[in-house]
C-alpha cells in the first residue's frame, strides 16, 4: 500500500515524508515537485500563470496520473484534499495520514520562505483561520492521525507504529 501525507503547510510533510519512505524502502514523491516539473514552473509562477482553480487541477490530474506507483511515499499539497473528488482518487491507492502540528509551529515555518502564494496573500489571523478550516478536512479525509510536532524521528515512528506499510 502507498502511504500519502496530508497536513497545512509547514507541518513537515516532505522531511518526514522522505525519511519515512527511506526507513521502509519505498519511492518518495512530493507532490509538489511533481507538477512543478511537469509545468516547468515554480507554484508561485504556476499560481501567476493559471490561477488557484488551474492549480487546482493540475493537482487532480498530478493525483491521477500517479495512480499506478507502488510502494511509495507521497507527500501532498496543503490544499489537496480540498476537493472531495482528489480524496476518493487518492483512497484509491494510498493510505491517507494526517501530520497533526500546531499552528504557531507551522506558521514559523512557512514564514521563513516566499514560495507559498496562500501564505504571502494572507495575515496572521488570517492564516489561523484557514488553518482550523483546513483542519476539518484533514480529519475528515484521513484515514489516521499522527502526532507531528515532535522530530522527523519521532513522527515517522508514529507512522510506522501504525503498521500500514504492512496492511
Ligand atoms: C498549498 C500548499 C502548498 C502548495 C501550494 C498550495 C495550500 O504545499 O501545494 O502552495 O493550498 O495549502 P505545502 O503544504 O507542501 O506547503
Amino acid at each position: 500500500m502507498n502511504i500519502a501525507l496530508c497536513g497545512y503547510m509547514g507541518s513537515g510533510k516532505s522531511s518526514v515524508g522522505k525519511s519515512l519512505a527511506f526507513k521502509l524502502g519505498y519511492e518518495y514523491i512530493d507532490t509538489d515537485e511533481y507538477i512543478e516539473k511537469s509545468f516547468g514552473m515554480s507554484i508561485p509562477k504556476i499560481f501567476d500563470t493559471i490561477g488557484e482553480a488551474g492549480f487546482r487541477s493540475a493537482e487532480t490530474e498530478a493525483l491521477m496520473h500517479l495512480s499506478n506507483r507502488k510502494r511509495t511515499v507521497f507527500s501532498l499539497g496543503g490544499g489537496s484534499l480540498i476537493s472531495p473528488e482528489n480524496r476518493d482518487i487518492l483512497l484509491k491507492y494510498a493510505t491517507i495520514v494526517y501530520l497533526e502540528v500546531p499552528f504557531e509551529t507551522c506558521y514559523n515555518r512557512i514564514c521563513e520562505g516566499a514560495d507559498r502564494p496562500i501564505v504571502n496573500a494572507k495575515t496572521k489571523e488570517e492564516l489561523l483561520q484557514h488553518y482550523n478550516q483546513r483542519l476539518a478536512i484533514y480529519e475528515q479525509s484521513a484515514d489516521y492521525r499522527v502526532n507531528g510536532s515532535g522530530s522527523i524521528s519521532t513522527t515517522v515512528d508514529n507512522i510506522l507504529r501504525l503498521s500500514i506499510a504492512r496492511n
